[in-house]
């Protein structure tokens, strides 16, 4: 037994300088010093020996125990050190550690671009409010409460003559108000509608254009309009206006760029078309100028609105809007 009582020791010496975590020092711990560990069950062994041999080995048994506690401490002790780098000598010439930068989220990068290209065209930026009178948002903009297109917007209302605005198009109305023309205006802002999908968001950015003066024709429209998006996507994708319908404007349209990821062939991407949709568009429907006393005998001009977030999915191809949300750094790192 005694012989065994060394080999035990000794053994333990070996693990105990050896280790090298906390955790595995707590087993080693257990396994020797423990309730139920080997130091123990032989103190328990002791019983069976024979009167004459119990002395010794008692005496054997607790020299071991005393030696691997003092194991145990030292390597403690070392562990320690080596955790709170007390055992480390600080040199305070070495360059420090890079510290984390912030960066902008892709869609204020984008917005800022947007407003820039637009700025530097002559547009003014203009602000207006998010929560908004139902007659801001629809009536001043020909769409009266009857109206079928309403139904398109799922609007949240607060009262029956409050909501908050579908769209940016209302800040438009509120610049008109305020002064004659020419006016040639921008309104980046949030917008609200009940939606909510891969390609859709209850809260989302828009930015709306308006130019309104003399002479102003469709071809100024698409002038601006394809300078824009030459800008913002390059040289090589080509644009096309379709047909649509928006209230406020007659004629309206919806302008598409060709897709970058086949380059028109049809993709994927583009559903099989070779398009992407990135904006609605239209000349000022009459009825919206003479809600704020403007002559249209002499006064005609262009609207264009487009989201934020679907350019910055088409400019970076992201499949689903809700990764411009999620605040997932191994997404946002890569802007
Ligand atoms: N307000 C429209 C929308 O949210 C976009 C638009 C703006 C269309 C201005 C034409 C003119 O869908």
């Amino acid at each position: 037994m005694i012989d065994n009582i060394g080999k035990i020791s000794e053994e333990a010496r070996e693990s105990f300088a050896s280790v090298g975590s906390s955790d595995k020092l707590e087993e080693l711990r257990i396994k020797y010093l423990g309730k139920r560990g080997i130091m123990a069950t032989l103190l328990k062994e002791i019983g069976a020996l024979d009167n004459e041999h119990r002395p010794a080995a008692g005496k054997a048994i607790n020299d071991a125990r005393r030696a691997i506690s003092s194991y145990f401490d030292e390597a403690k002790a070392r562990l320690d050190t080596v955790i709170s780098g007390k055992s480390r000598v600080f040199d305070y010439t070495l360059p420090a550690y890079p510290f984390p930068k912030g960066f902008l989220h892709p869609c204020t990068q984008v917005m800022d671009e947007i407003v820039d290209i637009f700025v530097e065209m002559g547009f003014r930026v203009e602000l207006g409010p998010e929560v908004e009178l139902d007659y801001y948002n629809f009536e001043a903009l020909n769409t009266p409460r009857d109206h079928p297109a309403r139904d398109l917007h799922d609007t949240f209302y607060i009262s029956e003559d409050v909501l908050l605005r579908t769209h940016t198009s209302p800040v438009q109305v509120r610049v008109m108000e305020k002064v004659d023309p020419p006016v040639q205006m921008i309104s980046p802002g949030v917008a609200y509608r009940r939606d909510a999908d891969v390609t859709h968001l209850p809260m989302f950015s828009q930015v709306e254009g308006l130019l309104v003066d003399r002479g102003v024709t469709f071809g100024h429209l698409k002038g601006v309009l394809m300078e824009f998006a030459r800008q913002m996507f390059g040289e090589n994708r080509k644009t096309r206006f379709r047909p649509h319908y928006f209230p406020f404007t007659e004629p309206s349209a919806e302008m598409d760029i060709s897709c970058g990821v086949c380059s028109g062939k049809g993709c994927r991407a583009c559903k099989g078309t070779g398009w992407l949709e990135i904006l609605g568009c239209g000349m000022v429907h009459p009825h919206v100028l003479e809600m704020v006393h403007y002559d249209t005998e002499a006064f005609t001009g262009f609207a264009f609105g487009m989201g934020i977030e679907r350019i910055t999915m088409l400019k970076y191809d992201i499949a689903d809007i809700r990764l411009l949300l999620e605040n997932d750094l191994r997404f946002l790192k890569q802007f």
